[in-house]
């Protein structure tokens, strides 16, 4: 058999490197422990070609969802190509920012100022201390997946499972100070109940309520009408995580969709198209407290973000790109559902059409989906339980993909009722969720 010369680096990256990666959601364990191809030799479209110089299909997380046009997208690449070969970083200004901002107010004409980071995590942590700022509050409520800061980890100080319905499980708050316990408390999405009970046992502690604008499930309106409500009662800044959801429903923030008005919107994984970008929009009388505190740092000025966002948004624009995830996501959705169906598998699929997941009802999940990670890639794909669909998806490859998953849950299928799926397994159970390397 053919080295993985992959797993190879990977033994030797998780030697030097605590964790093996830089983010929980590319560890090979998430996928496909001792197998994944984990390192990448060249992109394009949607496929990836890995150290072996073997060709696969990505129908999984897209760079975690960072790639919306598709690897190595030509346009973004060419105006990023033109600013190095002008000079990506001098001691004036890159004037992409002032045109980046009029592109995105004029998206959100809701919002009149905007200040930029280049990732979704810091992005969001500016927008939490800018609200802290303008409310002169610490106390944070919050809803969904916000990255790894100290403001947002904190909650799992509390209870250490406070994070968990939030995405990731089992997040360690090791290292946040413990003085932060009770400063940051969660509610559940849509549940107006479990919002209103915190905002009445801390009513006018509370400065900044945080919430992702859509992940799995669509909005109640209510839910989003009593946010609006309670924050104004008791002057709290509304702050609105577009991270992963803005520029995949429509062109801007999905809170654009929903009739919610934030005071401060945050962008980065959709923007850029893979480049390093992120951007906190919101009301002038709050963003402009900015000043006040001090949030600074050299490399939130360097020109490749902002160029690649401004590319990358004008095409998002130009080609309809939310019209086509949303119909490619559901046609991928839609497959799952009939090839289940079809052949007797148990599945629950959620998430919006163009970050669509779905989970295996067994009592041993995780040896399911490793199986069926193990058997797509076997056929050339990168697959997993979710599928985030960009511009370089068309028919032909959600045809090619749904093919194998036939092929896929058929054999799955008879493994399960043979009662003993991890007989196939030919390396060990996939992780779920945060957890030690050992
Ligand atoms: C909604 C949301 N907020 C924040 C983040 C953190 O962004 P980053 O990984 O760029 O720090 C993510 C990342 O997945 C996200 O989905």
């Amino acid at each position: 058999m053919e080295m993985n010369k992959g797993q190879r680096l990977y033994k030797l990256a998780k030697k030097l490197i605590p964790g093996g990666t830089q983010l929980l959601s590319k560890r090979p364990e998430m996928f496909l422990p001792e197998l994944w191809p984990a390192y990448y030799k060249k992109a394009k479209g949607c496929e990836i070609w890995d150290l072996n110089d073997k060709k696969y299909t990505d129908m999984s997380y897209m760079g975690i969802g960072s790639c919306i046009l598709g690897y190595t997208d030509e346009d973004v690449d060419q105006a990023v190509i033109k600013v190095i070969k002008e000079g990506t970083m001098s001691t004036l200004n890159a004037p992409e920012e002032v045109e980046l901002a009029k592109l995105l107010i004029k998206l959100h004409p809701w919002a009149q100022m905007v200040r930029y980071a280049r990732t979704g995590g810091e992005a969001m942590a500016i927008a939490v201390r800018i609200a802290r700022a303008k409310s002169k509050k610490d106390l944070i409520l919050f809803c969904g997946y916000h990255g790894w800061h100290d403001w947002y980890l904190s909650a799992n100080l509390a209870d250490d499972k406070a994070l968990n319905g939030h995405l990731l499980h089992g997040l360690s708050p090791l290292g946040v100070p413990r003085s932060l316990k009770g400063s940051s408390f969660p509610f559940q999405y849509n549940d107006i109940e479990s919002f209103l009970k915190l905002i009445h046992k801390y009513k006018n502690e509370i400065g900044v309520i945080v919430l992702e604008s859509i992940r799995n499930v669509y909005p109640i309106k209510e839910f989003f009408e009593t946010i609006s409500n309670e924050a104004k009662k008791i002057n709290a800044v509304v702050i609105v995580d577009e991270v992963s959801a803005g520029f995949r429903l429509n062109l801007g923030g999905a809170h654009l969709l929903f009739g919610l008005e934030p005071d401060i919107a945050v962008f980065a994984k959709g923007m850029s198209n893979g480049y390093p970008m992120a951007a906190i929009i919101g009301k002038k009388e709050v963003m402009k407290v900015a000043q006040d505190t001090f949030i600074s740092s050299t490399y939130w000025t360097e020109r490749i973000g902002p160029a690649a966002a401004l590319t990358t948004i004008k095409k998002l624009i130009e080609k309809n790109v939310p019209k086509h995830i949303g119909d490619i996501g559901r046609k991928v959705q839609e497959g799952w559902r009939l090839l289940a169906n079809k052949n007797n598998i148990n599945i629950e699929i959620s998430g919006i059409p163009p970050l669509g997941h779905f989970s295996f009802k067994y009592d041993n999940p995780l040896i399911i989906k490793t199986l069926f990670t193990q058997l797509m890639l076997e056929k050339k794909f990168l697959a997993s339980t979710a599928f985030y669909a960009s511009y370089a998806h068309k028919d032909q490859h959600v045809k090619k993909y749904l093919e194998a998953t036939d092929e896929t849950f058929n054999f799955i299928s008879r493994a399960i009722k043979e009662k003993c799926p991890e007989k196939y397994l030919k390396g060990s159970i996939c992780h779920s969720g945060f957890q030690r390397l050992t």
